[in-house]
């Protein structure tokens, strides 16, 4: 069933300092860290630069060798003769005290390698340091409550088989983690495809799951190219849990038309400020949901929606142009970057995004690529105004750092502007009004609906994560939520005769 997670928190006020604009030499992305122009005054960040320093090395990261290529329509059908073959004996564990401990060694293993899974993080999926740390902390997350619902699963319970995890670039080792592991829960065998854009973060992940003691044949990790192999792969399994943009979930379903899909997919979400906001907070977090992962986010806020005198407000405007341009652009191996690269140069959507306005629309802030002669990865944040309702930008998921800000006459205005396109992943709202928060979170159409907080980071077991209308693809259930292990698998309805 689809349930609209309603979350609301509070938070000091945060203050938004504006900082020198980046100034950076550029050599070369992956180039080694850059930590010593940097003033050491604070003795937290320092002790946090000293130990990233020791870590964050290109010399530790070795890219992935080809040896996990799978290259034949054959050597598929090989890794899943194996895969179904190890099922059995796998899902006869689930339940069992050894199961449970399994699962605590996978979150022990994970920890015990969170330097070297950030570093991966870093230099292939191009993270920063804070956003690659997170990720390995929801990755323990999803192993610990994974392997408690694994353990309350119904009785007569049956895996459907070989899972596949086509897993996203985006977080290559958080959102790899929670489906590999979810499937494995449920007593199903994986077959862990990654991104050929952060192979080796997925492939980190797998040696710490079989290193923590899940058996090779149960937990397969194959690298495949795009083509007749890679589909064979996604047409062979007994299930494909995605997360990815929602055209490629609509590409497997026409492989496979009755594909048995568990996917989340894009998101063009929004955060809307009324007039009774907190506006700090508000800008705050707006900033935050928008920028932090440069933008690369399926939940990542794209539209501020701003009621009445909000949206004209010399104010908002100031700190919304401060806060967009205090944030430093960088490398994303230098610790004091809060922005770092796209993970390949703009598609199409996103350059347009970046580079080009509609009619009625300007900058507050106005996007600049800083390598590449203006077609590189590396852009400091956008900001439009003016974005009406059904334009291009209020209707596209873009995937970048670009944040477009629209006027509502009033909250049903905005609800509409809100609801009015066809994803419905996050959404936020910002009042200090109980009886606006209450209509909003009513008629707010989106899976996770966030109350004076910031749309992004969903922590798993306390805000379950995923979308309604085009942003999920299947049954529903959400990511982290008590539903999402017992998906995937039938449970057999076993009369006794008497
Ligand atoms: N789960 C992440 C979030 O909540 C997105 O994938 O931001």
């Amino acid at each position: 069933a689809l349930k609209k997670s309603v979350v609301s928190t509070s938070r000091r006020r945060s203050q938004i300092r504006p900082a020198p604009a980046a100034e950076m030499t550029m050599k070369g992305l992956t180039e080694g860290a850059r930590f010593d122009n940097e003033p050491d005054t604070d003795p937290v960040l320092l002790s946090n630069r000293a130990w990233a320093k020791s870590v964050l090395s290109p010399a530790l990261f070795r890219p992935i060798t080809d040896q996990s290529e799978v290259r034949t329509i054959g050597a598929v059908d090989d890794v899943f003769g194996r895969a179904r073959k190890a099922m059995k004996e796998w899902k006869a564990s689930t339940g069992t005290p050894a199961r449970r401990s399994l699962f605590g060694a996978i979150g022990d293993e994970l920890a015990r390698n969170r330097g070297e899974l950030i570093n991966a993080m870093v230099y292939e999926g191009l993270k920063t340091f804070p956003e690659a740390d997170s990720e390995v902390s929801e990755a323990i997350d999803f192993a610990t409550y994974y392997g408690i619902m694994g353990d309350r699963l119904p009785r007569d319970f049956e895996p459907f088989g070989t899972i596949c995890v086509a897993a996203p670039w985006n977080f290559p080792v958080a959102i790899a983690a929670g489906g590999v592991l979810s499937a494995l829960a449920a007593g199903n065998s994986v077959i862990l495809k990654p991104s050929p854009l952060t192979p080796r973060c997925a492939e980190m992940l797998a040696e710490c799951i079989w290193r923590a003691g899940v058996p090779r044949d149960v937990l397969q990790f194959v690298q495949v190219p795009e083509d007749e192999v890679g589909k064979h792969v996604i047409t062979s399994a007994d299930g494909v849990i995605l997360t990815g943009a929602s055209d490629t979930a609509s590409l497997f379903r026409s492989w496979k038309n009755d594909i048995r899909l568990f996917a989340e997919t894009s998101g063009k979400n929004s955060l809307v400020i009324s007039p009774t906001a907190d506006l700090d907070l508000a800008v705050s977090d707006l900033v935050k949901s928008a920028f932090s992962n440069t933008g690369q986010r399926c939940s990542a806020a794209s539209l501020a929606i701003c009621i009445g005198d909000v949206y004209s407000s010399d104010r908002f405007r100031r700190q919304l142009e401060d806060a967009a341009r205090s944030i430093k652009v960088g490398l994303p191996n230098d610790i004091s970057t809060n922005m770092g690269p796209l993970i390949q140069p703009p598609d199409e959507k996103l350059y347009r995004a970046l580079t080009s306005l509609d009619a009625n629309e300007e900058w507050l802030v106005k996007p600049r690529c800083l390598d590449a002669g203006g077609k590189g990865q590396l852009w400091t944040p956008g900001v439009r105004l003016g974005v009406r309702p059904g334009s291009w930008f209020h209707q596209t998921e873009v995937f970048g750092p670009v944040l477009g800000v629209m006027p509502a006459k009033n909250l049903d205005d905005a609800l509409a502007i809100q609801n009015g396109n066809k994803y419905g992943l996050t959404g936020g709202f910002h009042s200090l009004d109980p009886d606006e928060i209450d209509h909003w979170t009513e008629n707010v159409q989106v899976g996770n609906a966030y109350v004076n907080r910031g749309i992004t980071g969903a922590i798993v077991q306390r805000q379950s994560f995923g979308g309604w209308k085009a942003s999920v693809v299947g049954p529903g259930a959400k990511a982290g939520g008590p539903n999402y292990v017992n998906q995937l698998g039938y449970v057999r309805d076993v009369q006794d005769r008497n």
